[in-house]
């Protein structure tokens, strides 16, 4: 059977933008691990943020987050949503995007081709002692293991 779809290249291939926090304070960052499927009878989406990333602590502190999903026309404004930090500079501004409240606490850009709004049901810490060495030589010799956030998807847009 072939397993390769759409949707598992979806975040792989396509990226994506996880964004948490208000209009007027709100932080996002390109994310290319996540997915979709079912928790608790619930539909979710799972993304990992490290906890080096400014947009962690919105992770941290905010209940919802969203996932956005554009068009290969906006690739290069991914890339620099990926490599500058908004620590340093105002990168949605730099990327070209439109911040827009799709509701309390929760940002998507006019410029996306889809947005999931996500309820935070689930955080953790990915755990090196559960991990292949292998895996932690790649991904975690320096920085802390990512997070792993659970969200309801309670919206698509
Ligand atoms: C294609 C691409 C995919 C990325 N995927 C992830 C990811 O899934 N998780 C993560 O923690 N960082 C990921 N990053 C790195 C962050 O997007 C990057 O460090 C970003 O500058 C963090 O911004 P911030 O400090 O404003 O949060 C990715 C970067 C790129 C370019």
């Amino acid at each position: 059977m072939n397993y390769e779809t759409d949707i598992l290249k979806l975040f792989d291939e396509k990226w994506a933008l996880v964004t948490a926090g208000d209009l007027d304070d709100f932080n996002a960052m390109t994310i290319s691990w996540g997915g979709m499927g079912t928790l608790w009878n619930k539909p979710v989406a799972t993304v990992y943020v490290k906890p080096v990333r400014y947009t962690h602590e919105f992770m941290e502190a905010n209940d919802y987050f969203t996932v956005s999903f554009f068009d290969e026309k906006y690739r290069k404004a991914l890339s620099v949503m990926g490599t500058k930090s908004g620590r340093d500079c105002d990168k949605v501004a730099l990327a070209g995007l439109t911040p827009v409240r799709i509701g309390d606490g929760i940002v998507g850009y006019v410029q996306a081709a889809s947005t999931l709004v996500c309820r935070k049901i689930y955080r953790q810490d990915l755990d090196t002692g559960a991990m292949p060495e292998a895996v932690i030589e790649r991904y975690y010799e320096e920085e802390a293991p990512h997070t792993m956030y659970i969200g309801e998807i309670v919206g698509i847009g």
